[in-house]
C-alpha cells in the first residue's frame, strides 16, 4: 500500500506524519510505501522545520533527512490513499482532481478518529515548540489508528 500525507508546506505536520507512519509500519515489519508533499512550494528542497525534527527526534522518530517537495498531479497515480492534514489542503488537492477515482483516494487524515470527524491538525508554524509537541501526539493516535486498519 502506498500512503501520502500532504500538509501545506511540507516542512512541519506531513513530515512527522511520514515518519511516524514509517516507524510504525516498521516496527510491525509491515511493508508500506509512505511519502509527504505541501500543497505549496515555499519550501521546496528543504528538510523539515527544526522545531519538527526535534520534536519528533524526542519520540524516537528520524526526519531530519526528508526533503520537502509539491504535491503534483502525478501523486493520484503513484499513492493508493492521500491523507491532508486540514480542511484547506483537502480542497487544494480536490481541485487537482483528474475524475472520482482521484477524488476518492483524498481523506482528511484525523477522519480515521471517530472522535475528531471533519477536524484539522492545526498548523503549528507560527506558534512555539508546544504545539509541535501537541500535533505529534495527534498525527500519532491517527497513524495508530492507520496502521491498525492496514495490518
Ligand atoms: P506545514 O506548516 O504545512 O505543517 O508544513 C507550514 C510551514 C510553512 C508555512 C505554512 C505552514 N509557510 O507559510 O511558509
Amino acid at each position: 500500500m502506498k500512503v501520502l500525507m500532504v500538509c501545506l508546506g511540507n516542512i512541519c505536520r506531513s513530515p512527522m506524519a511520514e515518519g511516524i507512519l514509517r516507524k510504525k509500519a516498521t516496527d510491525r515489519k509491515l511493508s508500506l510505501h509512505i511519502d509527504s508533499a505541501g500543497t505549496g512550494d515555499w519550501h521546496s528542497g528543504e528538510n523539515p522545520d527544526p522545531r519538527a525534527i526535534r520534536t519528533a527526534k524526542s519520540y524516537g522518530v528520524n526526519i531530519s533527512q526528508l526533503v520537502a517537495r509539491q504535491f503534483n498531479v502525478s501523486d493520484f497515480d503513484h499513492f493508493d490513499t492521500i491523507f491532508a492534514m486540514d480542511q484547506s489542503n483537502l480542497k487544494n488537492i480536490l481541485s487537482l482532481a483528474r475524475n472520482e477515482s482521484d477524488k476518492k483516494k483524498v481523506e482528511l487524515l484525523l477522519d480515521l478518529l471517530p472522535h475528531k470527524k471533519n477536524k484539522n491538525v492545526p498548523d503549528p508554524w507560527f506558534g512555539g515548540e508546544d504545539g509541535f509537541t501537541d500535533v505529534f501526539n495527534l498525527l500519532d493516535e491517527a497513524c495508530e489508528h492507520l496502521i491498525n486498519k492496514i495490518s
